[in-house]
């Protein structure tokens, strides 16, 4: 069997948690799925700072590293141009890549706005390229057997979705002011930061949202300034020996009600004080015919509840995540072997290696990073306001007729 088809040279921007995890995922690739779509090379790395792009280089194995992002994003030998920065950086750099031809693979939140993030979109339609975006937890096996099993109408039709995204690691007052708890890099708190991936995750399960009202808190108003432009978690529990403090001001907490186009209602929470939870990432779904329970803490576990069952037999049974499963057969040969968060961005790498080869691609693309983004502004401005606000219809844009833009745009697919 013919293994390489296409060699498409990545170029990562940023060098910190993100970087390790796409470097690995790109390693990975082909221990989980072959023959291979593409070959996606780790051609160039690019940090603000000369000692981590080397020392990423040098650890997650890419030929070459720079500290000037557009030496990525512009450069010629580069196929696909993968997104890991702070996600003020984001647009800047997707619009750039884009106008070179690049492929895009950007971290979640897509931008810091939905205009932002529609800008990007259009963009890539009309270059022709193909973007993915960063939401790797719908990918988990289980999480795509929910999707299955509502797709085929086994809990039949859906009157609650009920999200949380809940970790602890804010709750530390001495943990330093990273680029996480600053609206101008970040855009939003903990809501762009994790309660980013359940909206995700409940517009891609049950459809997608009309209106949300929300409730928002800053629980540790300032924080010791960091001492590395490095956001580590590790960094993290050392705290920082600077005594210079700087404003947090964007969400510790924030926890809405919504309600979906299709008329199904629910809640989603997200929270970095939630001592005991590290990362909760969970959903319930009710319909009329069943009910569904999630938990990335056990996310080699489904919850089915399905009202067939015998009066005598009724309950949640567990399915263990396996090969009968949606990308099982490429994880490991039985279930119970488990798959993580390595394994979800590697699902995600092989759909986009499936639009990189011109064969479709079942990632998630710009147009849910803006559902996203658009659901993220409403829950800001409901939350300033207090009362609920209608997400908005995505403006029209006009795809012009594909163009050849590059050796490695769309048309080589
Ligand atoms: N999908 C997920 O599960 C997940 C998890 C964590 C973070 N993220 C997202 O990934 C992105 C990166 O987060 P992270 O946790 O890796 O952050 P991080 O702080 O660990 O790393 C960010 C890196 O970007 C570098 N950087 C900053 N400005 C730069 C510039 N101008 N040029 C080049 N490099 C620059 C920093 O030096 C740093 O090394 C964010 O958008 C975040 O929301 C996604």
């Amino acid at each position: 069997v013919e293994d390489i088809m296409q060699e498409i040279p990545v170029g990562l921007i940023g060098g910190g948690f993100m970087a390790r995890v796409h470097s690995l995922g790109y390693a990975a690739l082909p221990y989980f799925f072959w023959p291979r779509q593409v070959t996606m090379g780790k051609r160039r790395l690019a940090d603000q700072e000369e000692g981590l792009a080397r020392q990423a280089a040098e650890r997650f194995g890419w030929e070459e590293h720079t500290c000037d992002w557009r030496a990525v994003a512009e450069a010629s030998d580069i196929g696909l141009v993968d997104i890991c920065t702070p996600n003020d950086l984001h647009a800047e750099i997707a619009l750039s890549a884009i106008a070179a031809g690049k492929n895009i693979l950007c971290e979640k939140p897509l931008a810091m706005s939905a205009d932002e993030a529609w800008t990007m979109y259009e963009a890539a339609e009309q270059a022709g390229v193909v973007h993915a975006v960063g939401f790797n937890y719908r990918m988990t096996p289980a999480v795509q057997m929910a999707k299955r099993l509502i797709d085929e109408g086994k809990i039949g039709r859906i009157y609650h979705f009920r999200g949380f995204y809940l970790q602890d690691f804010g709750i530390d007052p001495k943990l330093p002011l990273s680029w996480r708890f600053q609206a101008a890099r970040a855009g939003s708190g903990s809501l762009g930061d994790i309660g980013a991936h359940v909206i995700d995750m409940a517009q891609y399960l049950v459809g997608d949202l009309a209106r949300v009202t929300a409730d928002a808190e800053t629980f540790v108003h300032d924080r010791p300034l960091a001492t590395s432009v490095l956001d580590t978690l590790a960094m993290a529990r050392q705290g920082s020996p600077s005594t210079a403090r700087g404003t947090v001001d964007v969400d510790d907490g924030v926890s809405f009600l919504i309600r979906f186009a299709n008329g199904a209602m629910g809640t989603i929470e997200a929270t970095r004080f939630a001592y005991g939870r590290k990362n909760h990432l969970a959903f319930e779904v009710n319909g009329d015919c069943g009910s569904i329970r999630f938990d990335w803490e056990r996310r080699n576990e489904l919850y089915f509840y399905s009202a067939d069952d015998p009066a005598d037999q009724q309950g949640f049974k567990t399915i263990i995540a396996g090969p009968p499963h949606p990308y099982g057969e490429a994880m490991w040969p039985m279930a119970g072997i488990g798959t993580g968060y390595l394994e979800s961005t590697v699902i995600l790498l092989q759909e986009l290696s499936y639009a990189l080869a011109g064969k479709g691609g079942a990632m998630p693309t710009f147009e849910d990073g803006w559902k996203v983004c658009a659901v993220l502004d409403a829950v800001q401005e409901s939350a300033r306001q207090g009362n609920w606000v209608t997400i908005p219809p995505m403006p029209p844009f006009q795809v012009p007729a594909p163009t050849d833009s590059s050796q490695f745009g769309s048309s080589i697919c």
